[in-house]
């Protein structure tokens, strides 16, 4: 079974995927970190994230060793793997990484879930469940800014509230595989919930359609 979990920034659909795989022994996928991988490798070799060759190059070398770099979450790392993912060589090159993990989940799980922007709609377009995390931008950069200070980097909210939107619009707006529900995703907005209310939303959706 494939559970597809899509959503904007910050918007709380790493947090529910990681709990939906605990709760259900599924093996767990956070996507943006192939894109991040790729982002941070380009620019550790002084290479540009627009150089689309470059970046084409390092994602067709990708190991799973990559996904485990300290760089991945920075601000910076971000903004770059936003332009990255608009590259229609880098999203081929990671497609069949990210197939071949939803077929066939390490370590015998009996499923997977993957978060991302384009899981449901392209990645797996056939996963038996399809979920679509959002919440307003403001909650999601207020969140995004308190993320940022207990890890130390130095921001202001206007700042993160600025980049929220750029990235979004440049997520949305991009010609291949842009952030979009799936005709066949339940939309769940996270504005007011928390982890656990969330966690049980998506159960009561899940549910809902049979899967467990
Ligand atoms: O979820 P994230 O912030 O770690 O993702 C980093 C970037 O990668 C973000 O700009 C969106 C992009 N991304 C994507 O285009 N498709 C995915 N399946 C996952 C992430």
């Amino acid at each position: 079974m494939i559970i597809a979990v899509d959503g904007p920034v910050a918007a709380g659909k790493g947090t529910l995927a990681r709990a939906l795989a605990a709760k259900l022994g599924f093996a767990y996928l956070d996507t943006g970190l192939l894109y991040r991988a790729v982002a941070a490798l380009t620019l550790a070799a002084g290479q540009a994230p627009d150089d689309e060759t470059a970046t084409e190059a390092v994602a067709r070398r990708l190991s799973p060793a990559d996904l485990e770099r300290d760089d991945l979450r920075q601000e910076a790392v971000g903004q770059a793997a936003s332009k990255v993912a608009a590259q229609g060589g880098v999203r081929a090159a990671l497609l069949d990484f990210q197939r071949r993990f939803a077929q066939e989940p390490p370590a015998g799980a009996k499923g997977a879930v993957l978060d991302g922007r384009d899981i449901g709609t392209v990645v797996c377009p056939d996963a038996e469940a399809k979920l679509f995390v959002t919440a307003s931008p403001e909650v999601r950069a207020e969140r995004r800014y308190r993320e940022l200070l207990a890890r130390g980097e130095e921001t202001i909210y206007p700042r993160v509230l600025q980049d929220l939107k750029e990235r979004d619009a440049r997520d949305q707006a991009r010609a291949v595989a842009p952030l979009k529900p799936a005709d066949d995703a339940a939309v769940l907005d996270t504005s007011e919930l928390d982890s656990d209310a969330a966690l049980q939303a998506a159960m009561q959706i899940l549910q809902a359609r049979g899967l467990c």
